[in-house]
């Protein structure tokens, strides 16, 4: 059993002219770059193994994230199934001048943790501590079942 806060990250990034468009604002590659990364991080923290993304869920980009912003990426362990487990990112974008912080993305990506050969193998348990832990808990639970149902439905058609 592992805490969630043994896996947690947080990563800083500051937007440079290179991710932009011309509208000066962030490519939403760029943005699902660093969620992937965070992920992943947090993925190998949390099992100590190799761990490979196998799913996204829908990714709602909710304000443009411009040049000279700081990015805060987020990433910790919600629930973890039995080689799988889901990850849940948040980005938030901090105007380096006034500080202020806008909540710009979150998803929900699960990762698979795998052998040498890219067999899945079993993840460790989470342990969610906190009332906010444990109702993340909860709701991942319900979007795996979920995310199961629509991958039998497109394996069957
Ligand atoms: C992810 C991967 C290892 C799963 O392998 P698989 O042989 O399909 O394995 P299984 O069907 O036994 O599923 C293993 C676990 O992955 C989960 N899983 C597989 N595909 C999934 C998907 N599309 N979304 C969510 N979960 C998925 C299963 O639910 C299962 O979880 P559980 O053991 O906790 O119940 C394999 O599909 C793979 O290597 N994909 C490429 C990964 C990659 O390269 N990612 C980088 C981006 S291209």
């Amino acid at each position: 059993m592992k805490r969630v806060q043994e896996s947690a990250v947080e990563m800083t990034e500051i937007v440079m002219p290179q991710d932009t468009n011309t509208l000066g604002t962030i490519f939403g590659g760029r943005v699902m770059q660093w969620m992937d990364i965070a992920a992943a991080i947090c993925g190998f923290r949390h099992c100590r193994t190799a761990v490979v993304t196998a799913s996204v869920d829908t990714v709602s980009f909710l304000c443009p994230i411009r040049t000279g912003n700081i990015v805060s990426v987020k990433a910790s362990v919600n629930y973890t199934a039995h080689t799988s487990m889901e990850i849940g990112v948040r980005v938030d974008a901090e105007d380096a001048l006034t500080g202020e912080k806008k909540h710009s993305v979150s998803a929900y990506f699960t990762f698979v943790a795998v052998d040498e050969r890219g067999k899945p193998i079993p993840v460790p348990k989470i342990n969610p501590q906190t009332a906010e832990e444990k109702k993340r808990c909860k709701e991942a639970e319900q979007r795996r079942k979920i995310r199961l149902q629509m991958r039998n439905k497109s394996h069957a058609s």
